[in-house]
């Protein structure tokens, strides 16, 4: 790198997948990237901040069917959603990716490609336990209980021909990484991580053998995805399309961008420990196979949890950003979610938690600091300060917390860790705080042979205020430039100025203004959140009436019921009727016809091909001039009727029984 270029560093979110609105919780990575990425940007740093949406695969595919829509449409909509919030928190991103985006695209397909002609992804078939919702496929040892080990759901049995990536030729190397390097932040989760999915195994002569398993790399199941170019009917498992975004929206591979060898690799990648597997795992595999730099960090955080559960998009409403950044200020919102959570463990959000954090630390602690400062030196001096000074107790240490602070901050943005650095920032705003009770101020006041030493005092809570609120300025990018306002520090709050006393000008003008982080009254806060909460429960479903039972029959009765299966040979709309559908079915004998009055609940087209059950010996009745040879089965509920589809095991003919 030249001299005088900046040093750069890449930084990124887990792209988002937009299959609902984003959530605190979502909030919360974004967030704690910006306020690295700005902290980066004050200390001089060329910042590349990356975040973006995940928009492919078979859950937002159903999703917008079931809304009517083309996916295009669908995640359009709710990728403008992720943008308004993030620009009304304040995210101030460089560059956004949506993987719909051409160019990404174009990429992630030569990326492909460049792992098959390397022979690290080849043709077989897969069969396996695949979680629909979560779009993984687990082998069996990793299921809890039969069930998804992620989302605790049912996984379905699924066999298709795919693409598998070779992960053997990486496992030993990928073990190092998680093992030996700082890769892998907590490192903590790297023995969990090597225990379940690598599962080394070593034989008696020390030999190591790994269960890492293939990984399925391409499905046919759907089309909402990225085509395997040269093989169509396959689109690319979505995580490798994501994980892709990393590298393609630095100009990986496209022409849209070209900024690869400027960040490539990154410092730190961001995620929850949900998809901690896809990024300590295939990601570098995945560079391994591309012959790649290796990211530089993997940082993981645990959940924002509510009542103990993962805050989830049905949840998303409890804890509104919106709602609760119109309340109580973004900054404050901010400053409790990253105070909050510790890297690597889960935290429990609670509006009652946060409303008295933003209480004792922001109202009562710097807000409070601020204004009784400025107060002071309005009342006490009319808003200048004057040059005399008279040094004395308490001072040192104060001036000691201060100039020591940036190092101490610097270290914990720098590993990832935002609660600690909030956390020692606070311990400066607590100090000077408690210098005001130690110097008594309004007792100099009284003192006119004072005045130099109240000066001091006053000069020194200021330039208190300039360091903590300079550093806090990337967490708290809109409040904190009303502090300098008010303590007189605009052009002098910078990162250089951050570890030193005795910037500001001796004779510093300050300028009142408004409590920067008003106080809450936590009673009524309280209220007006359950309020809101239980405004957004979901409502309860109106009761839906069963129908009564009819009286009671002999099994003889039931005995002469004929009820067998045929399958569907045609249906179209009876002409003039709204209700009914003819079918045309093979029973077993041959082709018989039957009306239904099912015509608003089905497309003619939908049944076509399907096994139904039927009563066969039903009296013929003729309807719209139509004979209708028996009578189809279906179920009615809420209003609703479904027809009876019996699987292909059974053939027509065949009876219920
Ligand atoms: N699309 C994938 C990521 C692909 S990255 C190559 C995905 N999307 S997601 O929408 O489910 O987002 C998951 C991420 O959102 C988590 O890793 C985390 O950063 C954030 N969070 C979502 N819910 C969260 C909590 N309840 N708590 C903390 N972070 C949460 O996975």
């Amino acid at each position: 790198m030249c001299d005088n270029c900046k040093k750069t560093f890449y930084i990124t979110t887990p792209i988002y997948y937009p299959s609902g609105n984003p959530h605190i919780g979502h909030t919360y990575t974004t967030v704690a990237c910006d306020s690295i990425a700005r902290y980066k940007r004050m200390q001089g740093f060329d910042v590349m901040f990356l975040t973006g949406t995940d928009e492919h695969g078979q859950k937002i595919e159903e999703k917008a069917k079931e809304k009517g829509v083309t996916p295009k449409q669908y995640v359009d909509e709710i990728v403008a959603i992720f943008k308004k919030l993030w620009e009304y928190m304040n995210i101030d991103y460089d560059r956004y990716i949506r993987t719909t985006d051409d160019y990404h695209v174009e990429s992630v397909q030569k990326i492909f490609k460049e792992l098959y002609d390397r022979g690290y992804i080849y043709k077989g078939e897969y069969k396996g336990k695949y979680c629909t919702p979560c779009e993984s496929f687990w082998t069996e040892s990793q299921l809890v209980d039969g069930k998804c080990p992620d989302c605790g759901r049912d996984v379905i049995e699924a066999a298709e021909e795919a693409y598998f990536m070779k992960m053997a030729p990486f496992a030993e190397r990928i073990e190092k990484l998680l093992t030996e390097t700082d890769y892998l932040r907590p490192k903590t989760r790297a023995t969990e991580l090597v225990n379940n999915f690598l599962q080394p195994s070593v034989d008696e002569n020390g030999n190591k053998t790994y269960g890492l398993e293939d990984l399925c790399v391409s499905r046919t199941s759907f089309s909402w995805g990225v085509p395997v170019t040269f093989d169509p009917g396959h689109v690319v498992y979505v995580w490798i399309d994501a994980l892709s975004n990393y590298i393609t929206a630095l100009g990986y591979e496209n022409g849209a961008y070209d900024d690869y060898k400027t960040y490539w690799p990154a410092d730190v990648h961001m995620v929850a420990k949900d998809i901690m597997r896809f990024h300590a795992i295939i990601w570098p595999a995945m560079l391994m196979g591309l012959e790649q730099p290796l990211p530089k960090h993997l940082a993981v955080h645990g959940w924002i949890t509510f009542n103990g559960q993962k805050m989830s998009k049905s949840l998303g409403n409890v804890v509104d950003p919106f709602i609760l950044g119109e309340r109580y200020g973004v900054d404050a919102i901010r400053y409790h979610i990253m105070r909050e959570m510790a890297l690597g463990a889960d935290s429990s959000f609670s509006n009652e938690i946060m409303i008295n954090r933003i209480n004792s630390d922001l109202a009562n602690g710097l807000g409070n600091l601020v204004s009784r400062t400025v107060a002071m030196i309005d009342k006490y001096f009319g808003g200048t300060l004057p040059t005399d000074r008279e040094e004395g107790d308490f001072d040192a240490d104060l001036i000691a917390i201060a100039t020591s602070l940036r190092e101490k901050v610097d270290g914990y943005v720098e590993n990832t860790q935002l609660n600690l650095a909030l956390e020692e920032i606070f311990k400066l705003v607590s100090r000077a705080n408690k210098y005001i009770d130690e110097t008594t101020p309004w007792i100099l006041g009284k003192d006119e042979s004072k005045k130099a030493r109240l000066a001091t005092v006053l000069y020194n809570l200021l330039e208190s205020i300039r360091i903590a609120s300079t550093l806090l300025s990337a967490f708290m990018p809109s409040t904190m430039p009303k502090v300098f306002e008010q303590i007189g520090a605009a052009e002098f709050a910078t990162y250089e100025n951050s570890d030193r006393f005795g910037v500001l000008p001796l004779d510093t003008t300050v300028k009142r203004g408004e409590a920067i982080f008003p106080r809450i009254d936590v009673d009524k806060e309280i209220d007006a959140l359950n309020a809101i909460i239980k405004n957004n429960e979901p409502k309860e479903e109106p009761a839906v009436e069963i129908a009564p039972h009819k009286d009671e029959i002999a099994f003889d009765d039931f005995e002469k019921v004929e009820m067998r299966v045929g399958k569907v040979l045609a249906c179209e709309k009876v002409k003039k009727s709204k209700k009914l559908l003819k079918f045309t079915l093979d029973d077993g004998f041959g082709e018989r016809t039957i009306l239904s009055g099912i015509a608003e609940y089905y497309d003619p087209d939908e049944l076509v091909g399907k096994n139904l059950a039927f009563v066969a010996n039903l009296a013929p009745r003729k309807m719209m001039g139509i004979e209708s040879q028996g009578m189809i089965l279906s179920a009615e509920y809420d209003g609703k009727l479904r027809v009876v589809i019996v699987d292909d095991e059974i053939k027509p003919g065949g009876q219920l029984v």
